[in-house]
């Protein structure tokens, strides 16, 4: 649950919005860590639970008791960097930090452009640990994990395409190595060497073999393989999706009826 305060997404958070997503064009080029980055992003909203309202992307996995989370073993590296951008736009939230880093990782990386909605509420709470899904499982857990966030079969699939970017750390997860053969470009072949087996010696972790394995999620790994435009289309629809579990945005209309009444109201004073 976000138990902050929503920001007020006036012409001056949005001004800040676009300032920070500069300032993490730039950070995560010098940091070289999108794929850091956008980890982070869904290990703060794949907490979510529609039943409860509770977790999602909120920020809450700057806590301690959140961080220290066995699935997130490596991410406070990407929680400091953030900070660095907080320290300059200190009234953009966490919860809508993070999931810009997200955005901007994916973008800058070659992939799709993602539609990115501001005004999510930081959490001083964070959710139990468990809720992330467990690569050593099967598709039944896969859909337990990704039905509770409210999310589909095709946002599964769509979304494990994540794995196009980086790689695993022994260290972090017990498992190594990257996806595809050139882990920093977002594209299509995260599919394309599913279906291709075990060669080249890349990673392949059990919840990635099901997709290939459970004809539901086969027909889309084949579609995404051969057809990357579709892969990009409802990457960046699920993405969204991810990044809004839990937040109502302020439709733009709004947004714009109060920076106009924003303005007026200065031009009074
Ligand atoms: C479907 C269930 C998923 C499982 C079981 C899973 C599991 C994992 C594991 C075990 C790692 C390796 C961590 C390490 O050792 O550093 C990893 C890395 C990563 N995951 Fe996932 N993941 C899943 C879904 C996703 C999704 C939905 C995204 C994004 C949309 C994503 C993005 C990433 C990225 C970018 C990395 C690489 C991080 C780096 O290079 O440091 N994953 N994931």
């Amino acid at each position: 649950m976000a138990s902050g305060l929503a920001p007020v997404v006036d012409a001056e958070y949005l001004k800040e919005i676009e300032k920070a997503r500069r300032d993490l064009r730039a950070l995560i080029y010098i940091k070289n860590c999108a794929p850091l980055m956008l980890r982070l992003a869904w290990h703060d909203a794949g907490t979510y639970d529609a039943k409860t309202s509770t977790g999602g992307p909120n920020g809450s996995i700057r806590n301690e008791q959140e961080y220290i989370h066995n699935a997130n073993n490596g991410l406070k590296i990407a929680i400091d960097f953030c900070e660095e951008i907080k320290a300059k736009h200190p009234k953009v939230t966490y919860a809508d930090l993070y999931q810009l880093a997200g955005v901007v990782a994916v973008e800058i990386t070659g992939g799709p452009t993602i539609d990115f909605v501001p005004g999510r509420k930081d959490s001083a709470e964070s959710p139990e640990e468990g809720r992330l899904p467990d690569a050593h499982k099967d598709a039944s857990h896969l859909r337990d994990v990704f039905y509770r966030m409210g999310l589909s079969d095709k946002d599964i699939v769509a979304l494990s395409g994540g794995h196009t970017l980086g790689r695993a750390h022994k260290g972090r997860s017990g498992f190594d190595g990257p996806w595809t053969q050139n882990p920093w470009k977002f594209d299509s072949s995260y599919f394309q060497e599913l279906l291709r087996g075990g060669a080249k010696g890349l990673l392949k972790l059990p919840t990635d073999k099901v997709l290939v394995e459970d004809p539901k999620f086969r027909t889309l790994v084949e579609l995404y393989a051969k057809d990357e435009d579709a892969f990009f289309a409802d990457y960046a629809a699920s993405h969204k999706k991810l990044s809004e579990l839990g937040f109502t945005p302020v439709s733009s209309g709004l947004t714009a009826m109060i920076s106009k009444w924003l303005a007026l109201c200065c031009k009074w004073k």
